[in-house]
């Protein structure tokens, strides 16, 4: 069915604009069942040929010459939509909460409450903080209780915080991360007033030989034990183990940024830090960045014991950065089943892009694609004589925009290398620019491989 309808679409049978029939209609008429068809729109909408417009039903937004078309179907905005830079950067999740039918009854249900005349509280509002523990119980296998979940404006509001609740026991606090990372997150916790240093790691992350020949105790480690980032691997048993008997040991904090596992494509995500058994003090950093948008600026911490009292006294002097009638709608989402539906709905979309990067590129033997196991990105290894830098320019040259591996190091000399983001870009998109980026490789290493 997504075979014929797509090619309905690229012969020009069915043209920008058409409506498609209400999914229940199609389904009747077809005698399939209705989740046949809704999965099939979803599909298309994902690859770009179709957009859900609501009350306004679904419609075509691709030409019978494949090119995409902005919604007002207009001459010159499909003119733009053709020559618009296609952003591959990472961190970019799906747009699509935006169009669908829980996110808006959720917020036509917090707009309608009434506006309180008080602070929000501090740690979140109860309902959310419920919404939350409720929700990483389901999707994460935790047992938390709303009262260990603080609410946060995200993962770099997150940081700060707890950079401002370290602050009480050492001045400046001393946080370890990994080398590769996420250079935002270095970025805020420098300005926050911490001292980063960073340890070299490979693909899944720090290793505990590592900590054990430390010369100096960090207060805190920041990892990201499901999917290192940029690189992709997940920490194994045994090292988060050893992690956290180090970190229990020498009574160091330990950071589990969980950003992105709720998208697994191949294997399933392992645990979380913050629920294997030990006494050692585990703060699950959590983010709606990617599994919603980094627009909401929203996400969470999961904190207990010794040190989550202090972010919890930290946050109560502070007060809380997220509006009221924010916390209002996405804990109506989340308690609706809407987060849960979305995710489901991203990962296939998710999945469906990965399979074409390996389409695209799995096959040639002068890229390594790394990073493929889950989540909104990927890594292309490039061989020495394609440097980086120079395709990436290029890249942008021809209207694709792609990041550099290097830009995630600090100290450790870079590898040569790509992140691909394929969350944001429909499938089209994606298409186009891995061709471009195909062709560039050809030409780079002088012929194709
Ligand atoms: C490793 C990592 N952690 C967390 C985040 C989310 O940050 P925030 O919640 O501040 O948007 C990102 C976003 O790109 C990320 O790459």
């Amino acid at each position: 069915m997504v075979g014929r309808l797509r090619d309905a679409i690229l012969d020009g049978a069915l043209r920008p604009e058409h409506p498609l029939p209400a999914s229940r209609r199609l389904a009747a008429g077809l005698g399939v069942s209705r989740g046949v068809v809704v999965r099939a729109y979803e599909q298309l909408a994902g690859e770009g040929y179709l957009e859900g417009r609501g009350s306004g039903g679904t419609r075509v937004t691709v030409r019978s010459d494949g090119r995409g078309m902005a919604s007002e179907g207009n001459q010159a905005a499909s003119g733009m939509e053709q020559n618009a830079t296609i952003d591959l950067t990472p961190g970019r999740p799906s747009g699509a909460p935006f169009r669908d039918r829980d996110w808006r009854a959720a917020w036509r249900m917090a707009v309608a409450e009434p506006v309180e005349v008080e602070l929000p509280a501090a740690l979140g509002t109860p309902a959310l903080r419920t919404a939350v523990a409720d929700h990483l119980a389901v999707s994460r296998g935790l047992t938390v209780s709303a009262d260990d979940v603080v609410i946060t404006a995200g993962t770099s509001d997150a940081l700060q915080l707890i950079v401002a609740a370290l602050r009480g026991q050492a001045d400046p606090p001393r946080v370890l991360m990994e080398d590769p990372g996420y250079p935002t997150a270095r970025r805020v916790l420098s300005a926050a007033g911490a001292a980063v240093d960073v340890l070299p790691v490979a693909d899944d992350g720090l290793e505990a030989a590592q900590l054990a020949a430390l010369d100096h105790r960090p207060d805190a480690v920041l990892v990201t034990p499901s999917h290192q980032y940029p690189l992709g691997g997940r920490m194994p048993v045994k090292e988060r183990l050893a992690l956290l008997a180090w970190a229990e040991a020498n009574r160091v904090i330990i950071l589990e940024d969980d950003y992105d596992s709720e998208f697994r494509h191949r294997r399933m995500p392992l645990p979380a830090l913050a629920s294997l058994p030990s006494s050692a003090e585990v703060v699950l950093v959590g983010t709606f960045s990617k599994s919603l948008s980094p627009w909401l600026r929203c996400g969470y911490l999961v904190v207990r014991g010794g040190s989550g009292q202090r972010l919890k006294n930290a946050r109560l002097d502070l007060g809380t950065p997220v509006a009221g009638v924010m916390q209002s709608a996405l804990s109506n989402y989340i308690a609706g089943g809407g987060l849960a539906r979305h995710i489901a709905r991203a990962r296939r979309e998710y999945a469906h892009r990965r399979t074409l990067l390996l389409d695209r590129l799995g096959g040639r033997a002068d890229v390594k694609l790394t990073a493929l196991d889950g989540g909104l990105h990927a890594v292309i290894r490039l061989q020495q004589n394609v440097p980086a830098e120079r395709l990436a320019k290029e890249a942008l040259g021809l209207g694709v925009r792609v990041v550099t591996l290097a830009s995630y190091f600090a100290e450790r000399t870079p590898e040569n290398g790509l992140v691909i983001g394929y969350g944001a870009p429909t499938d089209l998109q994606l298409a186009r620019a891995l061709d471009i980026i195909a062709g560039l490789l050809d030409r780079m290493a002088g012929g194709p491989p």
